[in-house]
């Protein structure tokens, strides 16, 4: 009866039950508290790659809305009628305009036949029935004009799923003109149809379409079913905006906060570096709009709660790339980049950069803390520059902490000549990066238990198992790259006394637009779906816990043998015992939890599932979920719960205390 009820209970649910056949033991000593777990512990890396800004988490549908892709009409097509008798120009201001020079000049002379300027979006325009889009443009009717916009989204077949018009007025002077319309049907790959109609002249600029709902229904905003998969993670920061961004593959092309500030008709569009890093992927049309800048960044971080963390150029560009540095004696402007963001941020509504925060609409400070000095930098020319940084902002800002590169690999040459001087310097926070293999994963669940206890502290601020190799387009979000991550990812927890904060990279990726895999999160035009990597994130994200307690296995810390990994914390705030646990072993197994040191645990467990019997098995958009997170519960019998740990699964349980 027993066994059969235990197997209805394992086919139903899969995971973790009770069993009266215990034979691991492993032992909590819940009153014995090593480390506090920082509220940043768990966070999120964002970088605009694979479309994660422009064309993904930026709702903008329009691509190229202000003609300065290099390739000004890249995106653009003009549909000439033969009887139409027009001409379409783009002219650049030049001095006039420099952020955003230039502009297409649409002339007809006279009404025959169709003209038509189109979009294509990225990749196509996501357009959701009943939603209603918001149409904007800036454009200077010629005098003596009589001009019309005509405006359409069609399928690809060329059906009309909305329309809306625009009577520009004769003026001598750019006006913005807006106008919205609802949509008739769902549609994944649809264009915006301008068709210019009548006789004359018009100059047109910042042709922009927004859906109504995007993230807090913010006009320009953000995509809200993305934002809301981060939301959902309660991640403790967000490192932004990378990542090789903030480098740039030449100094010119390095990342500048204060470029993306303010009314986006000033913000100067520029190539994405990730446009041509990748012969196997090329992006050509990917750039920068900065639709997403900095002041959205912050108001993202505290829309979620999470605490800022942003990048900054230090004068040099990406070591991969051009390895270009800025003259030693020329890093006053970084430095005051990087003052002046602390400003921006914090500074009260007198100073000048506060100042401009107000008059964005934030008056209230953002409470920045942290801030990167350069990305994945490496070699005594990143020492020499972080001194010069750590020197000026700690003598104006003494509490910020600075986190620092530790370069690209977790070992090595580079790694050690960082590791060794940034410690000797006192530096506050060690960037590690690991895009290794899920065995090195598993292997390293120790990694920081042996860590030096003082001194400077370890963000692991770029990871994720790779399936093939680092950088290869054929690594998949698979299940045993999760598990790993999770195995590791204990001994981050174990060991949060030197671990203050971590997170996969990269985030977004678009599944017709990537040029690096794995990613944590897949979208298309309408829809974004959670590999199985972002339920591990988020199983530790949401249970984080605020001290770390000790479970041992045989005395020992829980980090491979018999193939389990395990961390315990207790939440103080909930009063609850928090347990994760990764059987990696391709078999189930048996064992019991002893809770030491707590008087009277609550009789049942809440227990949250990540499991597969496949290693290979992803999610993906075809309405396949191999790997979500499954609820259940078990029984505790006095202090003990009795587990059976299903084949590759990742556990989490809450008891309470
Ligand atoms: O996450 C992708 C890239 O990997 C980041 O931009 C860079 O920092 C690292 O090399």
């Amino acid at each position: 009866m027993i066994n059969s009820i235990r197997a209805g209970i394992i086919a139903a649910a899969c995971f973790l039950i009770n069993t009266a056949h215990a034979q691991k033991q492993l032992v909590v000593k819940a009153n014995e508290v090593k480390a506090t777990i920082q509220p940043t512990m768990w966070g999120i890396f964002f970088e605009d790659i694979n479309f994660g800004a422009d064309g993904g988490l930026y709702a903008e549908l329009v691509k190229n809305r202000s003609f300065e892709f290099n390739m000004p009409m890249m995106g653009w097509k003009v549909v000439k009628e033969k009887e139409a008798e027009a001409t379409t120009l783009i002219i650049n201001r030049q001095q006039g305009d420099t952020t955003n020079p230039r502009f297409i000049r649409v002339t007809r002379n006279n009404t025959a036949g169709k003209l038509q300027l189109i979009n294509e979006g990225f990749k196509g325009m996501g357009i959701q029935q009943n939603e209603q889009y918001h149409f904007s443009v800036l454009a200077k009717l010629h005098p003596g004009s009589d001009l019309q916009l005509h405006l359409r989204l069609l399928d690809p077949k060329g059906n009309t799923i909305a329309e809306g018009m625009i009577h520009p007025n004769n003026s001598n002077d750019w006006q913005s003109y807006k106008t919205s319309f609802t949509a008739t049907t769902t549609e994944a790959k649809a264009v915006l149809d301008i068709a210019i109609e009548g006789k004359g002249s018009i100059d047109m600029d910042m042709i922009s379409l927004f859906p109504e709902h995007t993230w807090k229904n913010r006009p320009g905003g953000l995509r809200a079913d993305m934002v809301q998969l981060l939301a959902d993670m309660h991640p403790g920061f967000i490192r932004f905006p990378g990542g090789c961004i903030v480098e740039g593959r030449d100094l010119a092309n390095r990342y500048q906060w204060k470029k993306t500030l303010g009314d986006i008709n000033n913000r100067k569009t520029m190539i994405n570096r990730w446009n041509t890093e990748f012969a196997h992927r090329p992006a050509p049309d990917y750039y920068q709009s900065f639709g997403l800048g900095f002041y959205e960044y912050f108001q993202l971080a505290e829309d979620i709660g999470a605490s800022p963390l942003p990048i900054l150029n230090c004068g040099m560009a990406c070591q991969f790339n051009t390895a270009e540095v800025a003259d030693i004696n020329q890093e006053d402007s970084y430095i005051q980049d990087a003052l002046d963001l602390v400003e921006f941020a914090n500074g009260d509504t007198t100073t000048k950069w506060g100042a401009l925060r107000a008059s964005l609409g934030h008056p209230a400070p953002f409470h920045l803390q942290m801030m990167g000095v350069g990305n994945e930098q490496w070699d005594q020319q990143y020492i020499e520059r972080y001194r010069l940084f750590a020197k000026a902002i700690k003598s104006k800002y003494p509490s910020i902490q600075l986190i620092n590169s530790l370069g690209p690999d977790p070992e090595g040459d580079r790694f050690t000549y960082l590791n060794d001087t940034l410690r000797k310097l006192h530096a506050d926070v060690l960037d590690e990066h690991y895009y290794r293999s899920p065995s090195w994963f598993f292997n390293n669940a120790k990694r920081y238990d042996h860590y030096p206890r003082g001194g400077s502290k370890i963000f692991a601020g770029e990871y994720a198992a790779q399936s093939v190799t680092a950088a290869s387009p054929l690594n998949k979000n698979n299940w045993l790259c999760a598990l790993s991550e999770a195995a590791f990812m204990t001994g981050l927890e174990r060991n949060a006394d030197v671990v203050s904060m971590a997170s996969y990279a990269p985030l977004f990726a678009h599944t017709e637009g990537w040029q690096w895999t794995p990613d944590l999160i897949w979208f298309d035009n309408l829809h974004a779906y959670a590999t199985p990597d972002y339920y591990v994130q988020k199983l530790y994200a949401n249970n984080r816990g605020t001290q770390t307690v000790p479970i041992t296995l045989n005395n020992e810390v829980v980090a491979g043998q018999d193939s389990l990994y395990a961390t315990a914390a207790i939440d103080q705030v909930t009063n609850e015992l928090i347990i994760k646990i990764v059987n990696a072993a391709g078999r189930e197994q048996e064992g019991s939890i002893v809770m030491e040191g707590v008087n009277k645990p609550g009789t049942k467990a809440r227990v949250t599932i990540l499991q597969n019997n496949n290693t290979e098995a992803i999610n993906s958009f075809e309405g396949v979920v191999n790997i979500a997170p499954k609820e259940q519960e078990i029984t505790i019998k006095g202090k003990t719960a009795n587990v059976s740990l299903a084949p590759y699964s990742f556990a989490v349980l809450r008891i309470k205390m």
